[in-house]
């Protein structure tokens, strides 16, 4: 499908699913290399609901034994971030003295990994790092820092590969754009 239409707007193909796949293949290697010999504990957490494809696809390509967690949290309505951070399902297990990987779909304004990076901090993990698909550089300018990108995008709607419009679209294989 070239084109898809949700909520009267039209979506036109822009990563399909084999370079989504290169992306995950290569920032699965590079965490790989970083963490193949930790001798501490490792833990993922994929922030729900859209890094749920991105993280079953990446966990598949780790060579190391790891937890999984999955935390919710919401800043988004529309088309557009609202601003306020809601804490929807926490982390269920202790992480102190863990080596944590946040795995993101996309980072946007950065707010929503901000507010969760200060969160997880109080909980004195060994280390840190962010993973992200998807990054849109010109909206966050940087606030956090992001360990593994997949590929910086323009600031431009994307739904598919998990990424939704108020709760559809996600079960697309390849990234759509807004058409404008
Ligand atoms: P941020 O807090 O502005 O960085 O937004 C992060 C969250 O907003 C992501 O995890 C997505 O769920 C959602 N989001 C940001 N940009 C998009 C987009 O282009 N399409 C769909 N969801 C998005």
């Amino acid at each position: 499908m070239s084109e898809v239409n949700y909520f009267d707007k039209t979506f036109e193909m822009y990563i399909p699913n084999w370079e989504i796949q290169n992306l995950v293949m290569r920032l699965a290697s590079e965490i790989n290399r970083d963490y193949g010999r930790v001798e501490e504990e490792v833990v993922l957490i994929s922030i729900l609901d859209g890094s749920f494809i991105f993280m079953a696809d990446l966990i598949r390509q780790l060579e190391f034994d790891h937890h999984v967690q999955f935390v919710k949290l919401t800043s988004y309505k529309d088309m557009s971030s609202t601003g306020v951070v809601d804490f929807v399902l926490d982390v269920q297990t202790d992480l102190r003295g863990k080596h944590i990987i946040i795995v993101e779909d996309i980072v946007d304004t950065g707010l929503t990994i901000e507010s969760f990076l200060e969160q997880l901090q109080l909980r004195e993990p060994a280390s840190i790092r962010i993973c992200t698909l998807l990054s849109k550089p010109d909206e966050h300018n940087d606030i956090v820092p992001l360990d593994y990108v997949g590929v910086d995008i323009p600031p431009e709607f994307v739904i598919g590969y998990g990424l939704d419009l108020n709760g559809l679209g996600r079960q697309l294989r390849d990234i759509y754009k807004l058409k404008v």
